[in-house]
């Protein structure tokens, strides 16, 4: 029998739709199947923004996940950010830092030390549109096809191997409002599935390209 038992951090800074999804899949799900035990540990959600949304909505679901709000606004908050965060990481005994509509920009330092560990959702097809406003920087562009896209972090913005990348197409009626809406419904629905595979160790980095092998 192989025991997937990993333990979790989610990251997030505002709305928090990606993270609830996450909590919401993983705290229900204990057993893969008859032969393996798949055993998914939310042990925190930290929040860099005070004011976040995210924060009312994780203390409503009523479950053991530790609510840390750590600022980190300006830059200068970042080197207690991360101190805060590694004690964290180190205390759960962290497998992966998953990046959830996180709006800020982890130092190369923290990202190497944690090469492989970090997870990331971004709103578009990368490389194209990296950046805070993908889903619009797209939409203004004209073009017709978006997505989103769900790597490993490196030290560098809106980079790392792709772990999964989906499409979404955009139609001349489409308002960037309705984009929006439909790059949401795909990214928590592809999030989860690129979090499955990892957690179930079914991917191996080889020269910065992900395989997935079953
Ligand atoms: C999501 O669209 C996520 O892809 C994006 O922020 C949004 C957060 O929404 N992340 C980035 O742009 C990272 N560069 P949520 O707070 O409702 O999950």
């Amino acid at each position: 029998m192989k025991n997937y038992h990993k333990n979790i951090i989610i990251l997030a800074s505002g709305n928090g739709t990606n993270a609830i999804n996450i909590i919401n899949h993983f705290s229900n799900k204990n057993t893969l199947s008859d032969s393996d035990l798949f055993n998914i540990s939310i042990k925190a959600l930290v929040c860099n923004n005070l004011d976040a949304p995210v924060i009312n909505k994780v203390k409503n679901i009523n479950n053991d996940i530790k609510l840390c709000c750590i600022p980190f606004n300006k830059t200068a908050e970042r080197i207690l950010f991360e101190e805060e965060l590694s004690g964290i990481v180190d205390e759960y005994k962290i497998d992966y830092i998953i990046l959830a509509g996180f709006m800020k920009i982890l130092s190369d330092d923290f990202v190497l030390k944690n090469l492989n560990k970090i997870i990331n959702i971004h709103p578009s097809l990368l490389p194209a549109f990296k950046g805070k406003n993908a889903i619009k920087d797209a939409f203004d562009y004209g073009v017709k096809v978006t997505g989103v896209t769900v790597h490993f972090v490196i030290p560098a913005i809106d980079s790392g191997p792709i772990i999964l990348q989906e499409p979404v197409f955009i139609e001349e009626s489409d308002t960037v409002e309705f984009l929006e809406e439909k790059i949401h419904k795909l990214e928590h629905k592809i999030y989860i599935k690129a979090l499955e595979i990892v957690l179930l160790e079914k991917i191996k980095i080889v020269d910065n390209k992900v395989k997935i092998f079953e």
